[in-house]
């Protein structure tokens, strides 16, 4: 069977063809992302394999059908760059539910230190051999408060993580598990009283620029915002002026609402057009990496053998593993016959 791999990168290829090979997978890695114009390249193919940049909407898989493509596999457990509806009853569509919760609740972690003690700063000022402490005054995390915005997997690493630096942790979710010890409070109130927020909820069309220009004003002074999740949780421009306003004390943006143009790709030696990421990047109490919190090799590794065998299980028995829920609204009529899913 034939895969188009869209948005290749060398990192991805290793473990996929390892664990393509024992399964008679055949990969095609294409560097673009996958888009309506880009879609033809999956000629001949059965299935395409994407990652979170790729535009999976209703146009893209109207192309996909029409060639023949019947499965898309995520190689990411985010799904909402994919148009569920659209694929319903036509295009199978799987992902990799978890691979390693714990890359991004520690890469969160490592943001947060890396803010609070300055450590970007430093290491670039010894680099310039000056060894001044001059502006590198952090504050102990122990005794804060921590906002967890999701508690599910990788938020609740991430809420043990920050109890073993001795921080208070509240939490909202929109399900909160019961019996988690965990201490639920609505978003306004953990917008303000915490002094360090971390987004781990998915994008949904409720989680959409959470943070935006009249939230922003209800967090406490001196916040600092992590998110790991997905860019479009936080309106930029609104994170911009709440920096500018001293509401904000820093941010830490593993992923950002545009970044589908930006991030992956050397732009060195280029002019990025995008000026409010420009804005943050200048400003020194702003860390961007490219959404990175998921690149380890462990999570690498079970991407991939996941991802295969999701395909596998589709052509062999044409029953997917971790296929998503496509809520097709037939909920009275939904049988939902296989772990909540239908197609
Ligand atoms: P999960 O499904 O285990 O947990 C998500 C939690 O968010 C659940 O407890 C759910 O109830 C909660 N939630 C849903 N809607 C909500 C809402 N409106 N408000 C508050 N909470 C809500 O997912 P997991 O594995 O913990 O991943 C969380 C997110 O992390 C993913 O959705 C993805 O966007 C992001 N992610 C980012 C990566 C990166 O490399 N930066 C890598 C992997 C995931």
């Amino acid at each position: 069977m034939r895969i188009a791999f869209f948005d290749a990168k060398e990192y991805d290829k290793p473990a996929f063809l390892k664990y393509g090979e024992e399964k008679g997978l055949e990969f095609r890695f294409f560097e673009t992302k996958l888009n309506p114009e880009t879609a033809a390249l999956a000629v001949g193919c059965e299935g395409v394999c994407v990652f979170v940049n790729d535009d999976v909407g209703k146009e893209t898989l109207d192309k996909l059908y029409a060639l023949g493509v019947r499965i898309v596999a995520l190689r990411s457990a985010g799904y909402n760059n994919v148009d569920v509806k659209a694929a319903f009853g036509r295009i199978h569509v799987v992902r990799v539910p978890a691979y390693s919760p714990w890359a991004v609740a520690e890469h969160a972690a490592a943001l947060l230190l890396t803010s609070v003690r300055r450590i970007h700063k430093a290491y670039n000022r010894v680099r310039d051999f000056n060894f001044s402490l001059n502006g590198l005054t952090g504050f102990d995390l122990h005794g804060k408060t921590v906002g967890v915005v999701g508690t599910g997997k990788i938020g609740r690493i991430f809420i043990d993580i920050c109890r073993g630096f001795g921080m208070k942790v509240l939490a909202f979710d929109k399900f909160p598990a019961k019996d988690a010890g965990i201490d639920d409070v609505d978003l306004d109130t953990l917008f303000r009283s915490c002094d360090v927020i971390s987004f781990h909820c998915p994008l949904t069309e409720e989680t959409y620029h959470l943070i935006n220009d009249e939230s922003v004003k209800t967090l406490k002074k001196g916040v600092i915002l992590v998110n790991t999740s997905r860019g479009a949780l936080i309106d930029a421009e609104a994170l911009v002026k709440g920096i500018k306003d001293r509401i904000v004390s820093a941010a830490c943006l593993d992923v950002y609402e545009e970044e589908s143009d930006v991030f992956f790709r050397d732009f060195s030696g280029h002019i990025v057009d995008d000026d409010t990421l420009a804005r943050l990047i200048s400003l020194p109490n702003v860390i961007i990496p490219s959404h990175q919190a998921f690149l380890t090799n462990e999570a690498l590794d079970n991407i991939a053998q996941t991802t295969v065998e999701n395909l596998d299980s589709f052509f062999k028995t044409g029953v997917p593993e971790n296929e998503l829920c496509y809520r097709c609204g037939r909920i009275e009529e939904c049988k939902k016959e296989r772990c909540g899913k239908c197609f």
